[in-house]
């Protein structure tokens, strides 16, 4: 990850959760590789339920902490995890909001997507955004592993996900939502 506010300057994460269909109908919801929480601590605040937070670095984690209690935020759950190898651990239809953001570069995301298949609950949605497959973006990641929104989008059908919108979030990012 760069700096913290190089990161954060990329993304109006409020906006763009209210563009994924994020609204305080969702009750709970999970952030899978929340890194800063840039995401994470927004979603806080606008869905009823709790949010937990899914990340392997421990510095993170103890951010995100740290985070919480400084916004006075009582739904955060962080967990120090890694959810290729494990799995989330939350019970099946346990959530109505998955984010994968920035993350389906990761090792298998088949097995991400069928995570988070099994953890929504129906009717809920995923969120997945990914920088756009250009190198000349300011960051992201190899193109070599750089996955293009037709191949999310299989890859989440591939596991029973519908779809419902493909977005642009200019400059640099697209967005999926896909429905269980
Ligand atoms: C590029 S950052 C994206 C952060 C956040 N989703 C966002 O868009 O602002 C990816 C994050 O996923 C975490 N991550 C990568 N692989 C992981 C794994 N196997 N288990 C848990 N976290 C992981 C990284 O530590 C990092 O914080």
């Amino acid at each position: 990850m760069p700096k913290e506010k190089e990161w954060t300057d990329f993304f109006d994460p409020t906006q763009i959760l209210h563009l994924l269909g994020l609204n305080s109908s969702v009750v709970d919801a999970a952030d899978f590789g929340c890194g800063y929480g840039t995401f994470t601590m927004p979603a806080a605040k606008i869905i009823r339920g709790k949010i937990y937070a899914f990340d392997i670095e421990p510095a993170l984690i103890k951010e995100i902490e740290q985070k919480t209690k400084e916004l006075n935020l009582n739904n955060v759950e962080a967990i120090l995890r890694d959810f290729v190898a494990e799995g989330s651990g939350l019970k099946d239809l346990s959530v109505d909001h998955v984010m994968l953001f920035n993350i389906l570069h990761a090792e298998k995301p088949e097995n991400l997507l069928k995570e988070a298949y099994r953890i929504l609950r129906v009717g809920g949605r995923l969120g997945i955004i990914h920088w756009n497959y250009d190198a000349t973006t300011p960051r992201g990641p190899p193109m070599a592993i750089r996955p293009k929104p037709e191949q999310c989008r299989k890859w989440a059908e591939s596991v029973d996900f519908s779809f419902e919108k493909q977005l642009d979030l200019k400059p640099y990012h697209y967005a999926l939502v896909m429905r269980k």
